[in-house]
């Protein structure tokens, strides 16, 4: 398997393991990411995906992208499993050392959170191979860094380190190597103590076109105001808020 997938409660942590090719994604690992989306479109959780080998994805696998056609190129095969990742319906971590470069990086982009190595060295040198980044780098970098920067990146094929990744907001945390995995669970951890489905919405509603907002917030909250769980929390809350106040009157009048 080129995708070693850990299942867990709230969480699913899937690493590109192909080592010896730096973990450049073949059709294998693209059907590996499709088979492992069916399992948590199935049952949502949490994902965490990175690569083994001190490399997250060196890009697609340059030895079939050579003989792919025009049909394949039609058929975004890279593209689509990165969009069914980008809509999974959890939260999606890249936990990223090394290399990300090409559909690697492209991968990356699709995670709603990404954290670093001080290794990491990420973009898509697509142009220098005679070819365009067409599986989400066009439109997901500019909403990811801005139109500026993606086209700095993009137009020049060059690669940023884990400092410029950083300043640009491309990934929000640098790691060393031996924290990333346990930074990544703690990510997992905070998601976890939150609500699912209050999760699930407010990742629905960072999804959803501009022109459907605030439309689409007021049905996903009328569907969170009317669910147990937020009754369950707010008295959770409001208990824990009054047994203190109890406890510092009764300290006051003592
Ligand atoms: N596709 C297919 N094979 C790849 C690959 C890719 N994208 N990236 C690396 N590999 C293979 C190499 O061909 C080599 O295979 P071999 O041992 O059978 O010859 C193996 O992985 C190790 O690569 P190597 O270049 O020796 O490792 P390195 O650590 O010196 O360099 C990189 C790592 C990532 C800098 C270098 O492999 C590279 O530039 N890869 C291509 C990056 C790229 O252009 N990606 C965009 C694709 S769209």
């Amino acid at each position: 398997m080129t995708v070693h997938v850990e299942e867990r409660d709230d969480r699913v942590i899937a690493t590109l393991d192909r080592p010896e090719k730096r973990n450049a994604i073949d059709q294998d690992m693209i059907d590996a990411l499709h088979a492992l989306c069916a399992a948590l479109e199935e049952r949502p959780r949490t994902l965490i995906l990175t690569g083994s080998g001190g490399v997250f994805a060196a890009g697609a696998d340059i030895a079939q992208l050579r003989d792919r056609t025009a049909a394949d190129a039609r058929r975004g095969i890279n593209a689509m499993a990165f969009i069914r990742i980008r809509e999974l319906p959890m939260p999606v971590i890249a936990a990223i050392d090394g290399y990300a470069l090409g559909g690697g990086a492209e991968l990356a982009y699709a995670a709603d959170i990404r954290i670093a190595t001080p290794s990491l060295a990420i973009g898509n040198p697509e142009t220098g191979l005679g070819i365009m980044a067409a599986a989400g780098a066009t439109w997901r970098l500019p909403e990811i860094v801005g139109e500026a920067r993606a086209s700095d990146l993009l137009l020049t094929g060059r690669t940023l380190d884990a400092d410029e990744a950083l300043r640009w907001g491309l990934v929000s945390a640098v790691h060393p190597a031996d924290r990333l995995l346990p930074e990544a669970h703690a990510i997992a951890d905070r998601i976890g103590a939150n609500d699912a489905l209050a999760t699930q919405h407010t990742k629905r509603a960072l999804r959803t076109p501009r022109a459907q907002h605030p439309a689409i917030e007021f049905e996903l909250q009328a569907e969170l105001f009317d669910s147990p769980e937020k009754h369950r929390r707010m008295t959770a809350f409001l208990e824990r808020r009054a047994a203190r106040t109890r406890q510092h009157d009764e300290r006051t009048t003592r």
